[in-house]
């Protein structure tokens, strides 16, 4: 059986890093807010680009914090809107409505799966405050037609790069922000483009922990220092409560974990790589369509999603053929039990085909190339 994703075996890449750095917390006799944590956002922050990173408990949680702090700062009320993609992952949609603010969903582009950028501007209203960017798959979202449109209707632009670490995109840095870290790069990461980012480090993820975790990066301190007190609490000093927060931590073995991922985090993106341009250029298969590839992007290809109006058969097949794939995302947020009602009578033609024709093929850096022959012969081999 190909599983669609080892954990084990992406664990057990690392082994001897991850048992020493466990073990380096199990002896330190401190788990919760202390050098793990700093040293982690200190080098998360650096690779992404950006001043400030706050580790918290998970992705949604990072998501939640980010319109929170906007709330509590004053630059949002309730009832604003924001625009996000309307085939997201629902914790992108819950970030929004938990903070009473309203998701405005906005259709994708067919070709990419990522948000529709001449779909927006219709979607927008005097209440319009925002666009949640997300990096759907691992590919960069953003448009210089978004960052114009963020420009021309003064919108914040935050992303949710929950899936994209480590992806580069077309936006060059300025040389200000070349200096603000070690970055040895030109082009800026996902998770540095808007005003603010949310990361999740679920273990699934291009970085992923040993649990949940997830982290805030911006370049704006009145935002860090707020978020950073919502994830413990609301308190910026021990027993002084500035907001309402919650306990939404980051742990020590979790932080000290993905450090060590970190450092290895390019090199694994780079074998995603190779193993989706091993299945762009091998599968041959008139029913199986693949999303746009762009020469010059920098895909993490956190998955690999494939299109097929045959999808339900070719899963089954797959899997009687030793073939494990998933489906991202088989109801999409408006159909859900939990938001009956919430949009009324939306009409999301493009994001409803997307649920009833992906597929997500296994993708990893572990995946050997025997593997990856397997399943590219047996989906040629289909009907
Ligand atoms: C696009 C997207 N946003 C947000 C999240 C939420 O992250 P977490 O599961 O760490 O809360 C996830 C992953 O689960 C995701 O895929």
């Amino acid at each position: 059986m190909i599983p669609f994703l080892s954990l084990k075996d992406i664990t057990a890449k690392y082994a001897d890093e991850i048992h020493q750095a466990v073990q380096r917390v199990v002896d330190s006799g401190w788990y919760l807010q202390g050098e793990e944590n700093e040293r982690f956002e200190q080098h998360y922050s650096e690779y992404i680009g950006t001043k400030y990173c706050i580790g918290c408990a998970n992705g949604l949680d990072a998501l939640i914090w980010i319109y929170r702090a906007y709330l509590e700062l004053g630059i949002m009320q309730p009832g604003d809107e924001v625009i996000v993609p309307a085939n997201t992952y629902i914790a992108s949609v819950l970030a929004i409505t938990e903070n009473g603010l309203k998701a405005v969903l906005v259709e994708p582009n067919p070709e990419t799966l990522e948000l529709d950028d001449s779909k927006i501007e219709d979607a927008i209203t005097p209440r319009t405050k925002s666009i949640l960017l997300v990096h759907l798959y691992g590919r960069c979202a953003y448009t210089e037609k978004i960052g114009e449109i963020c420009k021309k209707y003064n919108l914040r632009l935050v992303e949710d790069n929950a899936q994209a670490h480590g992806c580069y995109t077309p936006v060059v840095n300025t040389k200000e922000e070349l200096q603000l870290s070690t970055l040895n790069f030109q082009l800026k990461r996902t998770g540095s483009i808007g005003e603010a980012a949310g990361h999740s480090f679920y273990p699934g993820k291009n970085l992923g922990a040993l649990g949940d975790g997830g982290a805030v990066t911006t370049n704006n301190k009145e935002l860090a220092d707020c978020i950073r007190a919502l994830a413990n609490y609301g308190s910026q000093k021990k027993y002084v409560f500035t907001y309402c927060g919650r306990n939404s931590r980051l742990d020590e073995i979790q932080a000290a974990v993905l450090d060590v991922k970190l450092r290895h985090l390019d090199e694994d993106n780079r074998l995603r790589q190779q193993a989706a341009a091993y299945y762009y250029d091998n599968i041959k298969n008139p029913l199986i369509k693949f999303p746009a590839r762009m020469p010059d992007e920098n895909n993490v290809y956190h998955l690999f999603p494939v299109l097929c109006e045959h999808r339900d058969e070719l899963q089954q097949y797959l899997k009687e053929n030793g073939v494990q794939t998933l489906i991202h995302y088989p109801i999409p947020p408006h159909l859900q039990e939990c938001y009956k009602g919430e949009w009324g009578e939306v009409s999301l033609p493009i994001t409803e085909r997307l649920a009833q024709q992906e597929l997500s093929l296994p993708i990893s850096q572990v995946m050997s190339e025997c593997d990856l022959e397997v399943v590219v012969n047996t989906i040629n081999r289909w009907r």
